[in-house]
């Protein structure tokens, strides 16, 4: 029998986890023959909301499911933890950029960071989702010294699942026929989606779709701005898709980026493409085992260049924003 993996995730009473721990219980993040262990974890006024979805997880009966733990503070939720999902955190609303939950935000990863690095299991993977998720995955990161950093990614998986769906539905196709999409990055209004190395049935984006000036405008700007689209829609957040990233995303980081295709998230640069080594930043990656390496030989032109000069403009001025926390 396969020796179960504990998952330890934050804002567990939330909006994302109640579609993501039921997900990861049912067997789509570490594949349907991996035991879980639960380990949840809220703040104090949030626990009794948290022990109804405890319950509402034990009735699903689920058979991977071994056991649950709930817990008020980290340094109890993550022990053990082989995995991390860092959700825990206020989402903004609207009329807010997500870099004002900065200052709110920012500190609770200063404790997670910490815990981590004291409690969590040798093989720990943490997955950041908390908005501004690639700052605060900078700041959980700095404060687990003894943690190799390369464990640690922020999410923008979701940005590459809507790039995949805006570039299929323009061209007419469905969205398997989408490929090599590459996210640049921070996950804000600044986001590089690149559709120059995108490809459609196995070609280059730019030759199927003509409106080029739809693809330099509206597209960018489109998927910048979808999250802001859903909280002015919705009154709330994303929840259902931003689970689903999550998924997708710690899925293909333990089990493999598909073959031939490429992942997205926002990992601390090692100064490929020249980007500032140290920031989180979003690229293209390929998955195996719980490692990654970069995309290699991604074809940068000018205009690529001029959008990924402002995202990390802005992730070092988040940075400064943050530096009595790194
Ligand atoms: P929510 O308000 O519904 O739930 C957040 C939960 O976090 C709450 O239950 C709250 O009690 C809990 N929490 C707060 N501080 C905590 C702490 N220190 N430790 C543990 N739990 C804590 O919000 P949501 O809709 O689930 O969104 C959560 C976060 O995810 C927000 O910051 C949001 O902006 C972000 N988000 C990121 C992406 C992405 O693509 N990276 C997508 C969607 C949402
Ligand atoms: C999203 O992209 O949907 C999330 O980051 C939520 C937000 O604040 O936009």
């Amino acid at each position: 029998m396969t020796s179960p993996k504990r998952v330890a995730v934050t804002g567990a009473a939330g909006s994302i986890c109640y579609s993501l721990l039921f997900r990861i219980a049912s067997g789509e993040m570490f594949g349907p023959d991996q035991p879980v262990i639960l380990q949840l974890i809220e703040i104090p006024p949030a626990m009794g909301a948290l022990e109804g979805v405890v319950m509402e997880l034990d009735d699903c009966a689920f058979p991977l499911l071994q056991d649950i733990t709930l817990s008020d503070n980290p340094r109890d939720g993550f022990d053990g933890a082989n995995a991390a999902v860092l959700v825990g955190g206020k989402p903004r609303g609207p009329g807010m950029v997500r870099a004002d939950l900065i200052k709110e935000n920012g500190p609770i990863f200063v404790a997670q960071g910490e815990a981590l690095n004291d409690v969590a299991a040798d093989d720990i993977r943490v997955a950041v989702v908390g908005n501004p998720c690639n700052t605060n995955c900078l700041i959980a990161q700095s404060n687990a010294p003894d943690i190799p950093r390369t464990r640690f990614a922020a999410m923008t998986r979701l940005d590459q699942n809507r790039t995949a769906h805006q570039l299929a539905a323009k061209a007419g196709v469905q969205v398997a026929s989408v490929s090599h999409v590459s996210i640049w990055g921070n996950h804000s209004n600044t986001m590089y989606p690149d559709f120059y190395n995108a490809t459609i049935d196995g070609e280059p984006v730019v030759d199927v779709i003509s409106d080029h000036e739809w693809l330099k405008n509206d597209f960018i700007s489109t998927i910048q701005g979808r999250g802001k689209a859903i909280i002015e829609a919705r009154g709330s957040s994303s929840a259902a898709s931003a689970a689903n990233a999550a998924l997708d995303m710690v899925r293909e980081w333990f089990l493999g980026t598909p073959e031939g295709e490429w992942s997205n998230m926002a990992i601390v640069s090692d100064g490929s493409y020249d980007i500032t080594e140290g920031l989180v930043f979003s690229h293209p990656v390929i998955c195996n085992d719980g490692d990654y390496e970069i995309v290699e030989g991604v074809e940068l032109n000018d205009f690529a260049r001029e959008k990924i000069a402002v995202t990390e403009k802005q992730l070092l001025e988040e940075r400064e924003v943050v530096k009595d926390l790194l």
